[in-house]
């Protein structure tokens, strides 16, 4: 049994602002952005947009796609809807504080009524747990066969617009992925699908990105007076330097198949060993998209591992961080553009508010 994945898609909200906009607005500019995180542009949500709406438009992309590619028999959106049996969204912008879940409305969207569906909260990491998560509910009932896993964000509603240092970083979007359970082995010769996930987390850092209003904690109280709605804090040197050493560790990890809290303890020459063993160099992966937080973290790591940089895809410059979204969005670009093709070894990685990190390694 593999899981595979047999079409994507995205919405981009059209509302594009360049650094040049924003230095418009606050004191910033396009040399800096650019030279600290590699953003050039991002695209927002107008204010009457919700997390459902891109979601259920990227999940809508996803089916048009497998049907114009022949990878399903349905020939409708509406028939190819009705086949889906879970719906993972991986967000942190949910349309609802707590209930219902947007995943829910997503469903309700798309048509899709014989699905499951919940939402994933691990932030940056949502789609790279969503996709594990689906394996493991296709995996588990033999009558699953097809899951929808979404990452949508619309980081801008929960920005302090007058925060410098978070505001510049951020963008709106959503990924898709269908994924389907297939007879294809997932192992040895001709295996296909999602090989293997690290799901991690570090809950210390619970702090370092933080939105601090309107959750159990902090609950709004009657007659409050609002100041700032409620947005995004971040611990920018913090979460740098925890990135670069889970991007790291995630992508060694995945390669050797063990658990980045085990492979610190080890040296540098077992490391080699077990990458050997678990028969997968850095050199068979064709691409890593890694999450689009700031280019300077991806480097980092390209050059701690030695692993050159232009073997991970990057379209910060466009988009800034979507947060969940970053990896679908950019596995749709690269699939859609033929530069991702059927049996071609992809990794993701990716880390976020949690702190969570992981990664995905998966035959296209
Ligand atoms: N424009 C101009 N100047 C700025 C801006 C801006 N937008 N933002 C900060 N500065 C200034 C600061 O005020 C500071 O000035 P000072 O030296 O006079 O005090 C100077 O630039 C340096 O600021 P730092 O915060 O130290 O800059 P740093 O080099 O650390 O870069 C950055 C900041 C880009 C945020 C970096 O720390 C980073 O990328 N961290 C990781 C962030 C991240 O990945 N977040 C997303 C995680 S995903 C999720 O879960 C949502």
């Amino acid at each position: 049994m593999a899981i595979e994945i047999i079409s994507t898609g995205r919405a981009i909200p059209p509302r594009r602002v360049t650094n040049n906009d924003l230095a418009g607005m606050i004191d910033t500019n396009d040399e800096w952005i650019r030279s600290h995180t590699g953003i050039g542009a991002r695209h927002l949500a107008d204010s009457g947009m919700a997390c459902s709406d891109l979601a259920a438009e990227a999940g809508r992309q996803a089916l048009v796609s497998a049907i114009e590619r022949g990878a399903v028999a349905e020939s409708t959106v509406e028939a190819l809807a009705l086949t889906v049996d879970v719906i993972v969204l991986g967000t942190t912008t949910q349309d609802f504080c707590g209930c219902p879940s947007t995943a829910c409305i997503v469903q309700d969207k798309l048509g899709a009524k014989n699905a499951a569906a919940l939402d994933i909260s691990a932030a940056c990491s949502g789609f790279i747990y969503g996709l594990e998560t689906a394996a493991g509910l296709l995996g588990v009932n033999a009558r699953r066969k097809r899951a929808l896993v979404i990452g949508s964000e619309l980081l801008s509603h929960f920005i302090d617009w007058n925060d410098r240092g978070v505001c510049v970083l951020f963008g709106d979007g959503a990924g898709a992925v269908l994924v389907e359970k297939t007879a294809a082995p997932s192992e040895g010769e001709g295996r296909r699908g999602l090989l293997r996930s690290i799901l991690a987390a570090d809950g210390s850092g619970a702090d370092s990105l933080i939105i601090r209003r309107g959750g159990s904690r902090n609950p709004w109280q009657a007659g409050e007076v609002v100041d700032t709605p409620p947005h995004l804090e971040m611990n920018g040197r913090a979460v740098y330097n925890f990135a670069v050493k889970a991007v790291t560790g995630t992508i060694e990890a995945l390669l050797s198949d063990q658990r980045s809290e085990d492979r610190r303890s080890e040296d540098q020459s077992s490391e080699d060993q077990r990458s050997e063993d678990a028969g997968i160099s850095i050199d068979d992966v064709v691409r890593i998209v890694p999450h689009q937080a700031n280019a300077r973290i991806v480097q980092a790591a390209a050059k701690r591992l030695g692993i050159p940089e232009e073997k991970f895809y990057l379209n910060i410059e466009e988009y800034a961080n979507t947060s969940a979204a970053s990896i679908p969005i950019a596995l749709d670009e690269l699939n859609r553009s033929g530069q991702i093709r059927r049996g071609d070894l992809i990794m993701t990685v990716g880390f976020g508010s949690g702190l969570t990190f992981g990664g995905n390694l998966i035959v296209w």
